[in-house]
């Protein structure tokens, strides 16, 4: 009985510090970090196209944190300055990511502007990246014999279009490139000061 108890305050001391640690503080250090002032808020269009990424799980293979370069050379690869807290102002929830199948997409607006682009890369990745690994996704787009008024008709490269029909975006598909067009933390924000070598 002796060795129990002992066992059940010392696992129970391990999860208070680790939740002081992890959670109270934490959030007692950024409850009031307020946004930075060149952050935009999200529009009703970009929130929808965030729930899109969110439902693809574009999120599985693709982080929106670019590190620091005493981490990672994420600045060298193009991906943009180490992400501060305040840049998730907006974001609940955030979608960090853990891996890096894909690129870090935090500044992808930034990176890659085109609509055009991005709704024929969602539409067949090979097409525009040879022998790229994100999967295709076909179904946030129809193919038609030929486009109403009001269709925004995709753009592909030669040999990528089905035969003899034209592939038009889904309103779902239009709110994700908007999503994607609008992740652009490239603003200023203030570095943390290095401290003087001796
Ligand atoms: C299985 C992993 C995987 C998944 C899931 C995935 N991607 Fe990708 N993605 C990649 C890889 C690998 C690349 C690099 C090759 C390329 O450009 O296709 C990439 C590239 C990209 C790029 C271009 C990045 C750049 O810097 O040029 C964008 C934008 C993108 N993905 C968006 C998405 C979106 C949006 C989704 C969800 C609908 C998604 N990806 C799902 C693996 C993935």
């Amino acid at each position: 009985m002796h060795d129990e108890l002992k066992l059940l305050s010392g696992a129970m001391v391990t999860l208070a510090l680790a939740t002081a640690g992890l959670v109270v503080l934490p959030f007692i250090q950024l409850k009031a970090v307020p946004p930075p002032p060149g952050l935009k808020a999200y529009t009703s269009a970009q929130l929808r196209g965030r729930e899109v990424y969110i439902k693809n799980g574009c999120i599985y293979c693709h982080s929106q944190q670019p590190r620091d370069k005493a981490q990672a050379p994420d600045d060298t690869r193009g991906w943009g300055r180490a992400s501060v807290a305040a840049d998730y102002f907006y974001d609940k929830p955030h979608l960090l990511g853990t891996m890096r199948t894909g690129p870090d997409l935090f500044n992808i607006g930034a990176r890659q502007p085109s609509a055009d682009w991005h709704l024929g890369h969602l539409y067949q990745p090979r097409a525009y990246t040879p022998g790229s690994i994100m999967p295709s996704y076909p179904y946030l787009f129809e193919a038609k014999e030929k486009a109403d008024p009001g269709d925004r008709v995709v753009t592909l490269p030669p040999g990528f279009k089905p035969v003899g029909k034209i592939v038009v975006a889904t309103q779902e598909v239009l709110d994700l490139v908007t999503y994607l067009q609008g992740l652009d933390h490239t603003y200023p924000v203030l570095e943390a000061v290095e401290p003087k070598k001796k």
